[in-house]
């Protein structure tokens, strides 16, 4: 069947579960609850399975009310098709009784997990061709929407996935402790380093400063991608404001990047601070917006095969990587926030950036795990009261 008609045929479901009470679990609950023996994984796979369509019938209501030239668009409807595909992976799994059900329903969502890695590129892509063709296009409550939902379905299904697979008794589930910022911004800077240096044949070091022994509790695929979005701009920025156009990469010395670590009472800091040029007032507020981004007008400039190893293709390709679509920002600061974290920005225009993440310890009992609020805990922003009863 062609996936618009599956859709269609789906609308009174989708809007009929779509209009059901989503059960709302903090942080905290969900690591309390989170255990590796079997009782307790068939609890979490009950408490899912009912708790999931709901979440997935709300998020395709919401693109249902997208207007037409958005929800045609290719991407758009590869996500939608994705949300559906799990929407009935889960509502048509029989009730779960057994650690046999259990451990069916588990392969289920490990691969539903799989199918929605690509919803991130996806929407970003499609809204740069639905804004190329319509500029008067603007998402940015519907991707805020979308983007923060996803962050807690995603914990609610990781959790429970990593909950399966562990065999230990502390770091059951998502939350790692005592995780050292220090040596995972050392590796992904490295990596960084080298795909700068693939795309402009030069790259600023990385320097570290401060606390570098710092520990945080945090969830480890939360603090890469906001590290990692951050040090991309900042490389990025480095080399654009000190390799003038047609020189020789070796030619110029380019300052570094530093990263300081800081731990103070509710946070651990990382600051991010280049020297690539800032950039105007104007602009500081421009930058968070999804979309917004100077990747485009400036391709033809960078991307001079003649200072590239390898054709302009694949240059063009791993610049995608380090700068794309502009949403690297409007998603730090979703993360960021999502747990009553910060990002801010300080940029003098004509010299560098600083930019200061701060993020909470997700320890229990603490405020950051244990409110129920949109920005902090697995809540589902649309329920007037929350209820907590069936919590896993
Ligand atoms: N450290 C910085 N120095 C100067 N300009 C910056 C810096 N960080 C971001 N910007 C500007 O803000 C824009 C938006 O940044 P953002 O990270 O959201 O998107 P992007 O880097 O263009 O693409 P994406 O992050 O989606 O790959 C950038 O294109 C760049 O013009
Ligand atoms: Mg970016």
């Amino acid at each position: 069947m062609y996936a618009g008609d599956l859709l269609l045929k789906n609308v009174p479901r989708i809007r009929e579960l779509a209009t059901q009470q989503a059960a709302t679990i903090t942080l905290g609950q969900l690591m309390r609850n989170t255990s590796s023996d079997p009782q307790s994984l068939l609890k979490q796979a009950q408490w899912l399975h009912k708790a999931l369509p709901i979440r997935f019938a709300r998020r395709l209501n919401d693109f249902l009310q997208l207007p037409y030239i958005v929800v045609q668009n290719r991407q758009f409807h590869a996500v939608m098709d994705t949300y559906l595909e799990t929407l009935d992976a889960v509502a048509s799994f029989p009730k779960l009784r057994t650690f046999k059900d259990e451990s069916a329903f588990h392969d289920v969502m490990v691969e539903q997990l799989q199918r929605h890695a690509e919803v991130v590129p996806l929407i970003s892509e499609g809204y740069w061709e639905v804004r190329q063709m319509y500029p008067h296009i603007r998402l940015d409550d519907f991707l805020d929407n979308l983007f923060t939902t996803r962050i807690s379905h995603r914990i609610l299904l990781e959790n429970y996935v990593n909950a399966h697979n562990s065999h230990s008794g502390g770091n059951t589930g998502i939350v790692k402790r005592d995780l050292s910022p220090h040596k995972m911004l050392k590796a992904h800077s490295e990596s960084l380093i080298k795909l700068t240096r693939s795309v402009y044949g030069c790259s600023p070091q990385v320097e570290f400063r401060g606390n570098l022994a710092c520990t945080l509790d945090y969830i480890p695929r939360h603090l890469t991608f906001v590290v990692q979005e951050v040090l991309k701009n900042a490389l990025r920025a480095t080399v654009e404001r000190h390799l003038p156009p047609h020189t020789e990469p070796w030619m110029v010395t380019l300052p570094d990047v530093i990263i300081e670590l800081q731990k103070g009472d509710y946070y651990v800091i990382i600051k991010i601070s280049d020297q690539g040029g800032g950039m105007p007032k104007k602009m500081q507020n421009e930058v968070w917006q999804y979309g917004w981004t100077t990747a485009e007008e400036e391709e033809d400039i960078t991307l001079d095969p003649s200072t590239w190893p390898g054709s302009k293709t694949n240059a063009a390709k791993r610049k995608k990587e380090l700068c794309g679509y502009g949403f690297g920002l409007p998603l730090t600061r979703l993360f960021a926030q999502y747990f009553g974290g910060e990002v801010f920005m300080q940029a003098i225009p004509g010299h560098g950036t600083d930019m200061y993440l701060l993020l909470n310890h997700l320890k229990e009992g603490a405020p950051s795990t244990e409110m129920v609020d949109p920005s902090t805990a697995l809540a589902e922003t649309e329920n007037t009261s929350h209820s907590i009863e069936n919590a896993p």
